[in-house]
């Protein structure tokens, strides 16, 4: 049994067909990577899988269970959670708070338990140096940490990352990219959008490729970057 899957998932703005039945699976202790260009759905996909947007279509089930419309923070404690393209900590707060806000919400621990949790966390991320400095004072690279930590501190079977290395340098990446694995060894499988072609091929499986709302590829890395169809969708007819 697949852990996570969405099943012809529709989504519209208006008039506009975000995403026309999307599908995906993933196995439990996978790492899946969705990629397409800008604007083909892949945020608009994370959110109807979290409960964000509500689905014009379809269903998304996790661990055999239909959670189509449940609220996301319903979904957050099932083990389910994504981090955000834009990352918005809470600014004025510090970066142990920001954590520990996720085991007391998302899981409901005590204040002592999420404390020493969000530590352990915030020390396995590579933030331990900066746990007290307000999250608004700390680099974009910092940010993308907090921002899977904050994940991370809801106790995931799951975690979707929604362009979390956008903005790296390639050192960062390599980094960001280390820490995933270690994440994913643990046990949590992973959905990777991402742009950086190099960091989405390097940890996925398996990937998906969608174009204007549709999926219009998916295999392994190998298959996926020598189809047609995906050499067209980011560089043109002419190229293919
Ligand atoms: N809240 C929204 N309201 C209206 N249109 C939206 C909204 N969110 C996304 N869209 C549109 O849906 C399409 C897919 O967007 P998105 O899922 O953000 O793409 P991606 O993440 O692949 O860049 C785009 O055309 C975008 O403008
Ligand atoms: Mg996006």
């Amino acid at each position: 049994m697949s852990l996570l899957t969405a099943d012809s998932v529709s989504k519209n703005f208006g008039a506009l067909n975000a995403l026309k039945g999307v599908g995906l699976s993933l196995e439990s202790g996978q790492v899946l990577g969705v990629i397409g260009p800008n604007g083909s759905g892949k945020t608009t996909l994370f959110n109807v899988i979290t409960g964000v947007y509500k689905a014009d279509g379809g269903k998304v089930t996790f661990e055999g269970r239909r959670i189509t419309g449940m609220a996301t923070h319903e979904i957050c404690r099932l083990g389910l959670v994504k981090t955000s393209q834009i990352a918005k900590p809470f600014a004025r707060m510090t970066v142990l708070e920001n954590v520990f806000v996720g085991g007391l919400y998302g899981r409901g621990l005590s204040l002592t338990r999420a404390r020493e949790d969000a530590y352990e966390i915030l020390e396995m991320v590579g933030l331990a140096d900066v746990v007290h400095q307000p999250s608004g004072s700390i680099n974009v690279a910092m940010r993308r940490r907090l921002e899977l930590a904050r994940a991370l501190a809801c106790g995931p079977k799951v975690i979707l990352l929604d362009e979390n290395m956008a903005g790296l340098t390639p050192a960062e990446i390599d980094g960001a990219l280390e820490l995933l694995h270690g994440i994913n060894k643990n046990g949590v499988s992973l959905v990777v959008v991402e742009h950086v072609m190099q960091a989405v091929m390097g940890i996925s499986e398996y990937v998906i490729v969608l174009d204007y709302g549709e999926k219009i590829a998916e295999g392994t890395p190998d298959e996926v970057v020598n189809n047609r169809r995906v050499i067209e969708a980011y560089l043109g007819e002419e190229y293919a």
